[in-house]
């Protein structure tokens, strides 16, 4: 897309951090947003500031593993704002701290549920409204941790790596039809994830001191309005990969170094 004034934006888990940095993005360069996420009481905070900085906004209640919330959110945004253009699955959560054997099927499953599942059920369900205006971005938000199997993250790099697989896989599907596809992969950046992913590990939603690798997200020093812009410039540029961390550069450079071992022992012994 080259052009984003007037389309229409609908962005998961933007209550706050990433996700509102997003929305504010698409409102500074005229962008009209919808605005979901579970936390409703947050969400209409959210709302109404960017409502007073002169944005044209609406707040979607939503679950993103509830399909029928998704339908209700589709017919919300319908009434309201018309046809979205532009998808951003955005909500998340982390398990950043719980080594594998830590992680339950409970766990398991809720994780896969919204980092993953929700990502489909929200391309699932807009896919119709980007052909039916003629065209149109998906944006999902992956991680840095979904190019890389990080320790005591498995099922959020697990999720993550599925993020970037599905958005290559729709990148080369859709690019006949119009429709970009880009995914988001941040390293650190300050939000409360910390927070709201707790209740995934069954703790209690109370502070964690700084220094506690689970809290890392309460600490960063990138600000979600900063990658809020490098989406907008992503979805304008059409890329396929948005990058927030260039010095993260050389966890992917020893990532391919191991790959490319693999195939040079896979050579040798076929050879
Ligand atoms: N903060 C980081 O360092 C970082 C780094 C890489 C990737 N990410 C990813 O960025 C995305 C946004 O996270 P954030 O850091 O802004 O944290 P955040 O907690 O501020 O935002 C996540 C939002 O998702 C919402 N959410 C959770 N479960 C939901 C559900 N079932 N349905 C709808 N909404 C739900 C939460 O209420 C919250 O508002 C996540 O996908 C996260 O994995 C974050």
């Amino acid at each position: 897309m080259t052009e984003l004034t007037g389309k229409v934006a609908f962005i998961t888990g933007a209550a706050g951090g990433i996700g509102l940095g997003i929305a504010r993005a698409f409102a500074e360069v005229g962008g009209r947003v919808a605005v979901a996420d579970i936390d409703e009481a947050v969400l209409a905070e959210s709302a109404a500031e960017l409502a007073e900085s002169g944005a044209e906004v609406v707040a979607v209640p939503l679950d993103v593993t509830d399909r029928d919330s998704w339908a209700a959110a589709v017919e919300s945004v319908h009434a309201k704002l018309g046809l979205v253009q532009v998808l951003v699955n955005n909500a998340g959560v982390s398990t950043n701290g719980m080594r594998f054997d830590e992680v339950s099927p409970r766990v398991w499953d809720r994780v896969v549920e919204i980092n993953l599942t929700g990502v489909y059920n929200g391309v699932h369900n807009f896919l119709p409204d980007l052909r039916a205006a003629g065209g149109g971005h998906i944006v999902s938000t992956s991680s840095m941790g979904g190019l890389m199997g990080l320790p005591a993250l498995s099922p959020y790099s697990a999720t993550k790596a599925a993020v970037i697989a599905l958005s290559e896989a729709l990148h080369a599907e859709l690019a006949d039809d119009g429709i970009g596809v880009s995914v988001l992969c941040p390293g650190g950046v300050r939000s409360r994830l910390w927070r709201t992913s707790r209740a995934i590990k069954g703790l209690p939603d109370t502070d964690v001191p700084p220094d506690d690798q689970s809290g890392q997200s309460a600490t960063a020093s990138m600000l979600p309005d900063e990658v809020g812009r490098r989406v907008v410039d992503g979805v304008l540029s059409d890329e396929l990969y948005i990058f927030t961390h260039p010095e993260m550069r050389g966890w992917v450079a020893e990532r391919e170094e191991r790959i490319r071992r693999g195939f040079d022992r896979a050579e040798a012994f076929s050879g």
